[in-house]
């Protein structure tokens, strides 16, 4: 097999990637792990910045999102009982839209069926060859038979746990990291949101969010250990923890069914540099940002625009500037990216050290700081709903 670009991961990186890339005239393969049924239903992000669902738009996949996606314009930050808006679009002119990954996956899923793109799913060993000639290749197995795909590029957009970042020499890439002592346990559950926008707490038991996918579906998050084992968080555990940790006065979370549950890890990772030859790597196979900034899939996002802009400029008039900076300029962006997340972290969780009490009181000045100043409160509400694309 032959095409243009091998994509490896059908996640929303590497979906959108070969969108983008067909709108420019050039062809793609997505090879994907997992099924169709599976990579559709898979739970994850729920908040698209602005540029991010524009450019969704723009690229033709945003009808269903522009129909049932919700967009907020501001975010509620809580201390204790304490709650204050940060009104985005008053600040900024912005504003976020409130939409499941999995409906994003969906969508581009269903617009490169339409388009005769080439989707791949539940192929297995796969492995990146040769990317430092001009003839790199991709092999894989699907339905039993080996094969296969070589390429003019190949892009790894296989997500944190993928095999592409791994090809590139431990000499030639540099890795900095941090983990963090909680994770998140995330729940989905039947029942209207409680509150028109995303509520982040900060509460002496610990961080918790309430988010939303539709007026019937909520979704929550409670910071948990980051093994935290889920059969110790039976439902009425859970809703009486969300009670606590999101209480304000005259106020009521509505409970229901829950139809989900998960325990995630949290670190914060960049591998760089995001190329090596002819292998390109895209949104979370290079970073993985804490999701208290709900920054990863923009982030994925943000990649594979200045990928595919790269690519269709290289095939258009050969020249290779786009592919050559892709890397700085991708890094720029990620480590305002990572810092914003960091920041977003460390206001609403408890890390549990020695000085808990000391981190409280500044956690609290810093709220305080966000009441009180403009500056602040838009400096926030700005990264929140995503700096400008490019
Ligand atoms: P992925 O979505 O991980 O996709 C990679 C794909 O590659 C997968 O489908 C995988 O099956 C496939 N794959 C892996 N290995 C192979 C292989 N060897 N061969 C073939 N295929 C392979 N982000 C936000 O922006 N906003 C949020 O609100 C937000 N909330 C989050 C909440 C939670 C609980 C979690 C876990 C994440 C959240 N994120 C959020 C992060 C966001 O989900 C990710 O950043 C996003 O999925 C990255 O997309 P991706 O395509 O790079 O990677
Ligand atoms: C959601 C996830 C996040 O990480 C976040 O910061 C806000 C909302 C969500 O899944 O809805």
């Amino acid at each position: 097999m032959r095409t243009q670009v091998a994509i490896v991961g059908g996640g929303p990186a590497g979906l959108l990637l070969s969108h983008l890339l067909h709108l420019h005239g050039i062809d793609s393969v997505v090879l994907e792990r997992h099924s169709q049924e599976y990579v559709q239903h898979r739970v994850r992000a729920g908040v698209l910045e602005q540029g991010t669902a524009d450019l969704l738009r723009e690229a033709g996949v945003g009808d269903r999102m522009l129909r049932e996606g919700d967009v907020h314009d501001g975010v509620h930050l809580q201390f204790d009982e304490e709650r204050l808006r940060i009104p985005f679009r008053e600040l900024t002119g912005r504003g976020i839209t409130v939409y499941g990954q999995q409906e994003v996956v969906r969508d581009l899923v269903e617009r490169r069926r339409r388009d005769d793109g080439q989707v791949l799913f539940e192929v297995a060993d796969v492995g990146v060859h040769d990317v430092t000639t001009d003839r790199p290749f991709v092999r894989f197995t699907h339905e039993g038979v080996e094969r296969e795909l070589r390429a003019d590029f190949v892009a790894g957009c296989d997500g944190f746990h993928g095999v592409c970042r791994d090809t590139i020499p431990a000499g030639t890439r540099t890795v900095y990291e941090r983990v963090h002592p909680f994770g998140w346990l995330g729940v989905l559950a039947s029942v209207a949101p409680s509150s028109g926008e995303l509520i982040y707490a900060n509460h002496a038991n610990g961080f918790a969010l309430h988010s939303m996918r539709s007026a019937e579906v909520s979704r929550f998050y409670l910071q948990c250990a980051p093994d935290e084992p889920l059969d110790e968080w039976p439902d009425e555990r859970i809703w009486a923890e969300l009670r606590t940790r999101l209480g304000t006065p005259g106020w009521t979370l509505h409970d229901g069914p829950i139809t989900d549950k998960t325990v995630t890890a949290m670190r914060s990772f960049v591998a760089e540099p995001l190329r090596h030859g002819r292998l390109f790597l895209a949104g979370d196979s290079a970073h993985i940002v804490p999701p208290t900034g709900a920054k990863g899939l923009n982030l994925a996002v943000s990649d594979v625009d200045r990928l595919a802009d790269a690519v269709a400029t290289y095939h258009r008039t050969g020249s290779t500037t786009g592919l050559d900076g892709y890397s700085a300029a991708c890094l720029q962006r990620v480590w305002r990216v990572q810092n914003f997340s960091w920041w977003m972290t460390s206001l609403t969780h408890h890390f549990g050290g020695p000085d808990a009490a000391f981190e409280r009181r500044l956690q609290r000045a810093q709220f305080d700081y966000l009441r009180t100043s403009t500056a602040a409160a838009t400096t926030l509400a700005e990264n929140y709903v995503g700096l400008p694309l490019r």
